[in-house]
C-alpha cells in the first residue's frame, strides 16, 4: 500500500514532522534503526519533550506506525531524512547516519519519489553526497525522482512556534523538485519559502545559527569587561532593546548548548576551510569566547566564595538547572557539564537540582540530585543558577541562599544575590 510520507529518524525533528503530517490527514510511516525507539513509539511512549504520550496516542490513532524495516520506504511518495549529523573528529559533520539512510532509500527508490534532506549539514551535501548515492542505480534526480533540502528550524520547548507556524525554507535540486517539496510541506506548514536551490537552503540554516552563535559571543565577551568596569550589562541590554529597529537582544550565559548553536557554525567554517583554504574568522572567535564561559563562571563563583572566606575546595555548591535550555529535559552539549567539571576539579562538594533531570547522565552518582530544594538551599555555601526553568522563583531562591549567583540575569541584585 502506498503511503504519503515516510520519515527517517524519529527524534526531536522527525517526530514533530510526523505529528503535523498526520494532523493534515496524510498517511505516515516512520523508519528508525533504533529498535528501542521504534518499540516505545509503537507502544505509545514518547521520548521527545515536545510530544506528550497523549499526543503520540493521537498520532498512532491517525494510522502512524514506526518500523526498523526498510520496506516502509519502498511505498512512500515522499521520504524525509531527519537523522543526526554530529561533529566528526576532524571538526566537520559526521555524515554516517545521513549516508546510511540514503543508502536505505537508494535500495528502495521508486520512480517519482520525492526525497528531502532535513538534517543540518554543510552546503553542498544534498548535491554532492545524497544525490550520487541515489543516482547510483541509474535513476536521475530531477528527472526520475525529486530531491530537495529543507532545513529544520524547530526550537524544542518553544510554546509559540512549532513545526506548523515556523516558515519552512525549501530548496530543490531543480525548480520542479522545489515545486514538489513546496507542495508537500504546503499541506501542513503555514508558510513555505522557496530558496534558489539546495545549497542556498543549506546555507540559510547555517547563517541563522551562526548569527545566534556570534551575537551570544558578543554579549558574553561584554559580560566580562562590564563586570570589571562595574556596569550592569543586563540593564544595558534592556535599554538597547527599546530601539525599535536595527537591534536584537541577546543575553550572556554560562556558555552555549544544545544540538545546534555550538555545532552548526562549525559545518560552515569547516566547509570554508576545506574548500577555500581560509578561515571563517567570526565563527572561530565566537567559538573561542563561548567555550571559555564555563571556566569564567567558575572563576566568578570562586570570587563569591572568597567573599565569605571560603575556598572552592570543600565548599557545598548547588547547581540549579542543568539542561541546555529552560523547561525541557534535553542535556545535549549543556554548558552545565563543563561548569560542574571545573568545580569538581577544584574540589567542590557538588549537588544539583533540576525538575526535568532525575539523574544527570554526565556525572551519575558523582553529582547527586537534591529532592528537597529548600533544605539544599539552606545548606549550600553557594547556589548557582545555570538554567532558569519555569517554576524557579529566582528572588525567593536567592533570599533563601547564603550566596546566590545567577548566570541568567533574572535575580534582583543584592548584597548576597549576584548576576553574571
Ligand atoms: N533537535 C533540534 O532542536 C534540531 C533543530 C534543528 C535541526 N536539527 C537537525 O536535525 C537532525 C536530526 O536531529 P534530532 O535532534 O532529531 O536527532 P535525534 O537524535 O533526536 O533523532 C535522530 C533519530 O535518527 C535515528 N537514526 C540514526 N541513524 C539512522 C539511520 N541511519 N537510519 C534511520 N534512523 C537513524 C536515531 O536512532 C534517532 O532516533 C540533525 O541534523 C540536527 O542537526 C535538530
Amino acid at each position: 500500500m502506498s503511503v504519503d510520507v515516510t520519515v527517517i529518524g524519529l527524534g526531536y525533528v522527525g517526530l514533530p514532522l510526523v505529528q503535523e503530517a498526520v494532523r493534515a490527514g496524510l498517511s505516515v510511516r516512520g523508519f528508525d534503526i533504533n529498535q528501542g525507539v521504534v518499540d516505545a513509539l509503537n507502544a505509545g511512549r514518547s521520548h521527545i519533550d515536545d510530544i506528550s504520550d497523549s499526543e503520540l496516542a493521537e498520532i498512532l490513532a491517525g494510522g502512524f506506525q514506526a518500523s526498523t524495516s526498510e520496506d516502509v520506504i519502498k511505498d512512500a511518495q515522499t521520504v524525509v531524512i531527519c537523522v543526526p549529523t554530529p561533529l566528526g573528529e576532524d571538526g566537520g559533520p559526521d555524515l554516517g547516519a545521513v549516508e546510511g539512510s540514503v543508502h536505505a532509500i537508494a535500495r528502495n527508490l521508486t520512480p517519482g519519489t520525492l526525497v528531502v534532506l532535513e538534517s543540518t549539514t554543510y552546503p553542498g551535501t544534498t548535491d554532492e553526497v545524497v544525490r550520487p548515492i541515489l543516482e547510483a542505480g541509474g535513476m536521475r534526480a530531477g528527472v526520475d525522482f525529486h530531491l530537495a533540502f529543507s532545513p529544520e528550524r524547530i526550537d524544542p520547548g518553544n510554546p509559540t512556534f512549532g513545526a506548523k507556524n515556523t516558515p519552512k525554507v525549501v530548496g530543490g535540486h531543480t525548480p520542479e523538485s522545489g515545486d514538489r517539496a513546496a507542495a508537500f510541506y504546503g499541506q501542513f506548514v503555514d508558510t513555505v519559502v522557496r530558496a534558489k536551490g539546495t545549497r542556498e537552503a543549506e546555507t540559510a540554516k547555517l547563517l541563522e545559527n551562526t548569527y545566534r552563535h556570534i551575537n551570544i559571543a558578543l554579549v558574553n565577551e561584554m559580560a566580562r569587561f562590564c563586570h570589571d568596569l562595574g556596569i550592569d550589562l543586563w540593564d544595558v541590554i534592556d535599554a538597547a532593546a527599546t530601539k525599535p529597529f536595527g537591534f536584537q537582544a541577546f543575553y550572556p550565559g554560562p556558555g552555549v548548548g544544545g544540538h545546534c548553536i555550538p555545532i552548526d557554525p562549525n559545518y560552515l567554517s569547516y566547509n570554508v576551510r576545506a574548500k577555500l583554504g581560509y578561515p571563517f574568522r567570526f565563527v572561530e572567535l565566537a567559538q573561542e569566547i563561548n567555550a571559555t564561559m564555563p571556566a569564567y563562571v567558575v572563576s566568578r563563583a570562586q570570587d563569591l566564595l572568597n567573599e565569605d572566606g571560603k575556598a572552592m575546595r570543600g565548599a557545598k555548591v548547588l547547581l540549579l538547572g542543568v539542561t541546555y535550555k529552560p523547561n525541557i529535559a534535553d542535556q545535549r552539549e549543556s554548558p552545565a557539564v563543563p561548569v560542574a567539571r571545573h568545580m569538581l576539579d577544584k574540589g567542590a562538594d557538588l549537588s544539583y537540582h533540576d525538575p526535568h533531570v532525575a539523574r544527570w547522565d554526565a556525572f551519575g552518582d558523582t553529582v547527586p540530585a537534591v529532592d528537597d530544594l529548600d533544605a539544599a538551599l539552606r545548606e549550600a555555601d553557594l547556589v548557582v543558577l545555570l538554567q532558569n526553568h519555569r517554576g524557579y522563583d529566582v528572588d525567593a531562591i536567592a533570599g533563601a541562599s547564603t550566596r546566590f549567583f545567577d548566570t541568567r540575569g533574572r535575580v534582583t541584585p543584592g548584597e548576597r544575590a549576584h548576576r553574571l
